[in-house]
Formats: structure tokens, C-alpha cells, sequence
């Protein structure tokens, strides 16, 4: 399989809402192992489908805790949100080299299957909280920019434009994708 190409703001693709996966078959795994390849490469906790064209209801996550190897959501819904929630720092690797605060749920239970089609359910905290909360997002073409006031939202858009600007003109490095996916 190519390489996947990550798509960045002003894709359509991220505006898109992806469609249910019907079969997991190989074509699906494939496309998976893909995603991480890209993840990583990116240096990304997460990724969705549409992150790199392809609309289905695909996500990989990797928050990079012990007790929470990288794991796969096929078909994920989140089924509880807790009460409390929290502001912290959050990027994009369709937005890079810029976070924001985000608001999000400090624990919430996801259900999903797995690439072997196998459902399971997983109650989240903290980072992994956030980074479920942020890629099933994706799947709605929902960005963590559109949790943000209208104002900080286009001062951001303003600071990515003039990023990419800069990168283009070769005189600045992409910042880490720390905590972005
Ligand atoms: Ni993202």
C-alpha cells in the first residue's frame, strides 16, 4: 500500500462525516497499519480516518502509557462522559504547529471493535480521555479548533496560516506533534 498522506486544514475530507465500517477484512487491516505507520511518522498520539482520506470509522491511538498499549476503534461510540472536565493543552496533526486549551470530559467509556472485529469496551482517563474524545471527533469532521471561542479560533488559523507560510519559505522547523492527533 502507498505511503498515507495526512490531510491538513482545508481538506474537505476532515469536514466529512465517516461512514460505518461494514467488513473488517484485510483491506481494513491494511489501511490500519498504514495509520500507524503515519502516526508514528508524525510523531502523533492518534489519527482517524479521515485524517488521511479515508472516510470510514477507523481510529489508532498510541498515548504512549504502559498500561494502555496502542489499540485500535472500529465503529467507536462513546457511551459515557463522566461529570467533571478539564482544560489542557491539545494539538492536531491535520493543524500542526499549533495547540490550544481544550475543554474535554476527564473520563469517558468508549465501545468499539477491534481489526478482528472482536468488541470491546474501555473506560478512559486523562490523556487517553482527551485523545478518544478528540479522534472521535474526527470521525463527525469536528476539529478541537471548533471547541474554541470564535476569537481564539480564527487568532489560531491566522498563527497556522503564517506557520505553513514559514515552513514553505524553508525558514522554520515544525515544532513536535507532542500531544496531537
Ligand atoms: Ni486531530
Amino acid at each position: 500500500m502507498a505511503e498515507l498522506k495526512i490531510e491538513f486544514f482545508g481538506s474537505p475530507a476532515l469536514r466529512r462525516k465517516a461512514k460505518e465500517v461494514v467488513e473488517i477484512d484485510d483491506e481494513l487491516r491494511t489501511l490500519i497499519a498504514g495509520m500507524y505507520e503515519a502516526m508514528y511518522e508524525a510523531e502523533g498520539v492518534g489519527l482517524a480516518g479521515p485524517q488521511v482520506g479515508v472516510s470510514k470509522r477507523v481510529l489508532v491511538i498510541d498515548v504512549k502509557e504502559e498500561a494502555h498499549p496502542r489499540f485500535t476503534l472500529i465503529n467507536p461510540k462513546i457511551v459515557d462522559l463522566g461529570k467533571e472536565t478539564e482544560k489542557d493543552e491539545e494539538g492536531c496533526l491535520s493543524i500542526p504547529g499549533v495547540s490550544a486549551l481544550v475543554e474535554r470530559f476527564t473520563t469517558v467509556t468508549v465501545e468499539a471493535l477491534d481489526e478482528h472485529g472482536q468488541p470491546f469496551r474501555l473506560e478512559a482517563e486523562g490523556l487517553l480521555a482527551r485523545c478518544i474524545q478528540h479522534e472521535v471527533d474526527h470521525l463527525d469532521g469536528v476539529l478541537f479548533i471548533d471547541h474554541l471561542s470564535a476569537l481564539k479560533r480564527s487568532m489560531l488559523v491566522k498563527k497556522y496560516k503564517s506557520t505553513q507560510a514559514e515552513e514553505a519559505s524553508g525558514s522554520r522547523d515544525r515544532p513536535p506533534a507532542r500531544r496531537s492527533g
